[in-house]
């Protein structure tokens, strides 16, 4: 099956093209389109409570929301926190923009690759950003002394961490991210992404929100819309001790979360036996999706406690190519990484899916892989054979700035970058 759309989107800014940009490309095949780009929850909410959804959608757009404070409270007494320790946002990506302007003054520093609003957030109000590489040899993992002395090296006064972190799905035990935050306890604020926790089963309560709230320098940011299964609605919280709080809670808009993030929050007590069961059959797809990808040969497949899998593709392959192939002739999105700080097009980041969905992307990938392997091995000797599997691309570390590039470079390493390279690709299979 072809799908017809406009490929150039794509390369356009640091995000995927929104679901809707890609629809009115894509016309009437939009319908088809399988999306393993965006990491939402599948299972959640249920049919029945999008049923209940649309029965109110009258009221709901109609009438303005309850203040901001009501909708946080029935928030607190589901999480079984105290209310003042708790601001929402309109999306964590609002938290994240509200926490720069009114709490990093001169420079932070967050691990890289991750997700993208760490990174260029502060960037764009003229802070200084001190991106600590992870290696992609030990799988992106975080060193945490290693962290910490880099943050002491470069006296970065803001700490940011990602757990999981987005796009690898490392996951760091809860005693090593409170061992980091305290390690911190003389930096202006550490703060501690936890949007992917809920899909974590490493652990049963791998949150430190509860330990954040006694602690005077640590927010913890946790992303609805990815575990909630409803990026549209745009709501997410910090947590803190309530004087940290405040300083956000205090800044943000009133009415700022509206009728829909409303409704929902205040359905969710009659559904969390569903929401439970959500992420249980999430992580029960996560294995297996994992356990077929490392099938396929040539693919480096990395372990994952969020609710999306890294992969690196076979030297030879292309992620953008991979990319446009999926999305033109199966109707499959995924996510290219070579637009993201610290790591490249080699890899692509695979939102976890229910089973009919995922045979249809390993059928994708299978199909591209065994036609442009058999295309490139046409007249090759086994000594290009030998060559055209070995290293992988490099990657660079270092602080970055933006600077105003005529070619298009946005951001540029300018100190102490070394390049890293990734264990030897082998290869095994030739069709
Ligand atoms: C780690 C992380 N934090 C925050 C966000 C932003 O989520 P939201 O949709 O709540 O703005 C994302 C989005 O992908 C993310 O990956």
């Amino acid at each position: 099956m072809k799908h017809s759309m406009d490929l150039g989107m794509f390369r356009q800014g640091n995000h995927s093209p929104s679901y809707f940009t890609l629809a009115r490309s894509m016309g009437s095949g939009s319908e088809d389109l399988s999306d393993f780009c965006i990491p939402c929850n599948p299972y959640f909410p249920t049919p029945d409570m999008f049923a209940e959804l649309s029965a109110k959608l009258e009221t709901i757009l109609k009438y303005y929301p309850t203040d901001a404070g009501a909708i946080t409270g029935q928030l607190a007494s589901l999480l079984q926190m105290p209310p003042q320790t708790i601001a929402m946002g309109n999306g964590s990506t609002e938290l994240i923009t509200w926490i720069d302007h009114l709490m990093i003054q001169e420079s932070m520093a967050t691990p890289v690759p991750t997700f993208g609003r760490w990174t260029d957030q502060s960037l764009e109000t003229g802070k200084r950003v001190d991106m600590f590489q992870l290696p992609e040899a030990g799988g992106f993992a975080l060193d945490i002394d290693a962290y910490v002395d880099f943050i002491r090296e470069r006296n970065s006064r803001v700490a940011v961490v990602c757990n999981p972190n987005n796009p690898d799905g490392n996951y760091i035990p809860k005693w090593e991210v409170l061992r980091l935050v305290d390690s911190l306890a003389d930096r202006d604020l550490v703060v501690v992404d936890e949007s992917f926790i809920d899909f974590v089963d490493a652990e049963p309560r791998p949150s430190i929100a509860q330990e954040a709230m006694l602690r005077h320098n640590v927010l913890v940011l946790k992303s609805l819309g990815k575990n909630f299964g409803l990026h549209g609605i745009r709501f997410g919280y910090v947590v803190g001790n309530p004087a940290l709080v405040k300083k956000i809670g205090s800044r943000l808009p009133k009415w700022n979360l509206n009728s829909l993030a409303e409704t929902v929050i205040f359905m969710l007590r009659d559904h969390l036996a569903e929401y439970r069961e959500s992420l249980r059959l999430l992580a029960r797809d996560r294995y297996e999706m994992l356990t077929e990808l490392r099938r396929i040969p040539g693919m480096q497949v990395f372990p994952s406690q969020g609710n999306f899998v890294l992969v690196k593709l076979p030297a030879e392959v292309e992620g953008p190519r991979l990319r446009d192939y999926l999305l033109s002739r199966h109707g499959v999105l995924i996510r290219e990484c070579g637009n993201k700080l610290g790591i490249t097009s080699q890899f692509v980041r695979l939102v976890v899916r229910p089973r009919e969905d995922t045979e249809r992307l390993l059928n994708g990938i299978r199909s591209y892989l065994t036609s442009s392997f058999s295309e490139s091995l046409e007249g090759a000797t086994p000594l290009d054979l030998a060559g055209r599997f070995a290293e992988p691309s490099g990657v660079k570390t270092g602080t970055h700035s933006v600077l105003d590039d005529p070619l298009g470079d946005r951001v540029v390493p300018l100190l102490g970058s070394e390049t890293m390279s990734g264990p030897r690709m082998t290869r095994t299979g030739t069709r």
